[in-house]
């Protein structure tokens, strides 16, 4: 996320508004999109496959790597020397943090980089942010708060990052041994807070940013299960926010939202996720060279 510009965050949304209200169904007629995925996903894989193929594109692809040579023990190195022969852009998703830089240095074609362990998750992001401006008409002036697992959670490391460029303020809300780590604080150039209340932080906010504990990130399951459900946002604690305020989650949820959240007005999350697939064909479009 560090390598994107306030102006080019910008354009990427508005490029997504454009791609949303026309019809580019021929745009990437005859390319091929290769999805690595040696990590689960649902929304990532299947929205950038949405993407690419609404554009016209074909999608090729492993979501299994024990089905792959991988599990024969081929090293990333090669398994994108042989990929990058057989398509035009590279979606990667790996435990590893770095892992998709890695590749990208490594390849003659563009890679994105769809989660690397507790790192980054940029796509998330760059969807995050055309919600919230799909909704709120602006970034500059929110109060937004992330809350949840924020030392592991890829999603609110790449999206702090981003809000870096705007006038906006971060509450981060975490017990503290799930603080967002100190190194991303110390770069961060705009007005945080970090509590462990999250009552008090609803009340501030005008966007809610909700993340599940990141369990396969845990060493130890007994330190786990002493944190999961330490935040449950119910729709009884939404009775102090503003009238206005946005709940979003990048999903899967587990249990840090309750369902009789999701038919109130401040629910967006999944309008969220539909947003993924139309901020990745912009980025898709972009990449590719597609646009007109
Ligand atoms: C996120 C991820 O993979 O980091 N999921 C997603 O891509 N929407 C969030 C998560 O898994 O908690």
């Amino acid at each position: 996320m560090r390598e994107f510009s306030k102006e080019e965050l910008l354009y990427l949304i508005e490029l997504a508004k454009k791609i949303e209200s026309s019809d580019n169904s021929d745009l990437l007629k005859g390319k091929v999109l290769t999805t690595l995925f040696y990590e689960p996903s649902t929304r990532t894989k299947l929205s950038f496959e949405s993407a690419m193929k609404r554009l016209g594109g074909k999608v090729i692809g492993f979501s299994n790597p024990k089905e792959s040579s991988v599990a024969k023990g081929e090293t990333l190195f090669d398994t994108t020397k042989m990929v990058e022969g057989y398509s035009d852009v590279i979606v990667i998703r790996h435990p590893i943090e770095g892992a998709a830089r890695l590749v990208a240095e490594s390849s003659d074609v563009p890679v994105i980089n769809a989660g690397d362990g507790a790192n980054q998750h940029p796509t998330q992001t760059l969807l995050d942010l055309f919600t919230i401006v799909k909704s709120k008409g602006k970034l500059d002036g929110l109060t937004i708060t992330m809350v949840g697992d924020l030392i592991n959670g890829r999603t609110v490391h790449s999206l702090a990052h981003a809000l870096s460029h705007f006038d906006v303020k971060l509450i981060f809300v975490s017990p503290k041994i799930l603080k967002m780590p100190q190194d991303l604080l110390d770069e961060l150039t705009i007005p945080y807070e970090e509590t462990e209340d999250l009552q008090e932080a609803i009340k501030k906010s005008d966007i809610l940013y909700m993340t599940r504990i990141q369990k396969e990130r845990f060493p130890d399951p007994v330190v786990y299960e002493s944190l999961k459900g330490v935040y449950v946002l119910n729709k009884s604690m939404l009775k102090e926010a503003k009238k206005d305020l946005k709940v979003m989650h990048p999903l899967p949820r587990v249990d840090e939202i309750a369902t009789d959240v999701d038919s109130t007005e401040h629910a967006i999350y999944f309008e969220q996720a539909h947003n993924g697939a139309i901020m990745r064909q912009a980025l898709l479009a972009l990449l590719l060279g597609g646009l007109k």
